[in-house]
């Protein structure tokens, strides 16, 4: 009798059985893609942990690193019983290094931060000896991943990250200017009863005091901002804005729920390769250093910085904010 093989049933089984494994082990790639880990679990890190809980994304393990281990222990065990209630489904542990080996992301949020009275660029030494301890843990896991910078004096931490780690400048992403974006934009919103997510606005430059808003690039739908507000309304919006974490200092001694959730846009951003726009701290290369400008990011890291067109006067405060920065990391190279 004539046995057409490609009828049998075993056939159909092999087949159905490839299938199945292929579909699994794609499962399996794509779980280890969105493995997060935070090193340093104070303010800013477990903020950015809660808004990855409360929000939808693609995040599926979290690890929690930090000087403090029983502290980790116990935020994984509070963040464990939020899953009931959240919208994703997640491991979360608190880790080791070794942990950091699959990682698509590894956020620092680790060290100082500000006192009343105190600047951001006042943390350096403190945090700069920090970074090279967890920048090197981190590398010696065997990690290839995206580095998040949350850690101020911001734009220089990312800096030295890029240099600890000797990844690829694309790898190396600071929360720069993205929570003074925020800021901005809120404020904005908010004196012209209009959606802060209408409002198309940039801070750019340092995180830090010498960051500014290019007024000219402005616009709300597709008008200009003088056209709704005068020079003294919008100087009065950027200083709020730069004073804004000392404003907050002073009252309840952090900021974290801002940068938290600035966090968690730009692991979603880089997660689901979309090719956003949004003001993180960047490879300059002209300037060798990392500094705010409108950057695309996706699961690549940083695609490229859009470079905006500038009045006179904006290149100038630039190029002030530029050289502040320099000649923060050249101090530091030269002790
Ligand atoms: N990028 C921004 O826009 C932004 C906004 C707010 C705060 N920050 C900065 O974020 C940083 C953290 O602020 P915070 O309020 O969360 O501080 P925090 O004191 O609440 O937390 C810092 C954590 O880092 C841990 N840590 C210190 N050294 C470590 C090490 N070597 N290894 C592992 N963990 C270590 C500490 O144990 C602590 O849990 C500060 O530098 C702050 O200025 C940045």
């Amino acid at each position: 009798m004539h046995c057409n093989l490609l009828s049998h049933p075993l056939y159909t089984f092999l087949n159905l059985a490839l299938i199945f494994s292929l579909f699994f082990v794609i499962i399996r790639v794509g779980d280890r893609m969105n493995k997060v880990v935070i090193v340093g679990c104070g303010n800013v890190g477990m903020s950015y942990a809660y808004a990855l809980l409360n929000q939808k994304n693609s995040v599926n393990e979290l690890v929690l690193i930090d000087l403090n281990k029983e502290r980790t222990i116990g935020e994984a065990m509070d963040l464990n019983h939020c899953l009931a209630f959240g919208p994703n489904k997640m491991k979360i542990i608190a880790g080791e290094y070794a942990d950091c080996k699959d990682a698509a992301i590894v956020c620092i949020a680790a060290g100082a931060n500000q006192k009343p009275g105190e600047t951001r660029m006042d943390l350096i030494h403190k945090n700069s000896s920090i970074f090279k301890e967890i920048v090197g843990q981190v590398m010696s896991s065997g990690f290839h991943g995206i580095f998040l910078v949350a850690t101020n004096p911001l734009d220089v931490m990312t800096y030295l990250t890029w240099k600890y780690s000797g990844l690829d400048t694309n790898h190396i992403i600071g929360t720069g200017t993205s929570l003074d974006t925020a800021r901005l934009r809120f404020l904005i919103g908010d004196r012209l009863k209009i959606n802060p997510k209408n409002v198309h606005a940039y801070v750019i430059g340092e995180h830090g005091d010498s960051e500014f808003i290019p007024w000219s690039n402005v616009n709300i739908g597709l008008k200009n901002i003088q056209e709704f507000l005068d020079q003294e309304n919008c100087s009065k919006i950027e200083e709020e804005v730069r004073n804004a974490a000392y404003e907050i200092i002073n009252r309840k001694g952090a900021t974290y729920y801002g940068i938290g959730m600035c966090l968690a846009r730009i692991t979603s951003a880089i997660l689901n390769d979309e090719n956003t726009i949004i003001t993180v701290s960047s490879y300059d290369k002209e300037n060798n250093l990392f500094i705010s400008l409108p950057t695309i990011i996706n699961k690549e890291g940083v695609i490229s910085k859009l470079f905006v067109n500038l009045s006179k006067e904006e290149e100038e405060k630039l190029k002030a904010s530029i050289a502040y920065v320099k000649e923060a990391i050249v101090s530091l190279e030269n002790e």
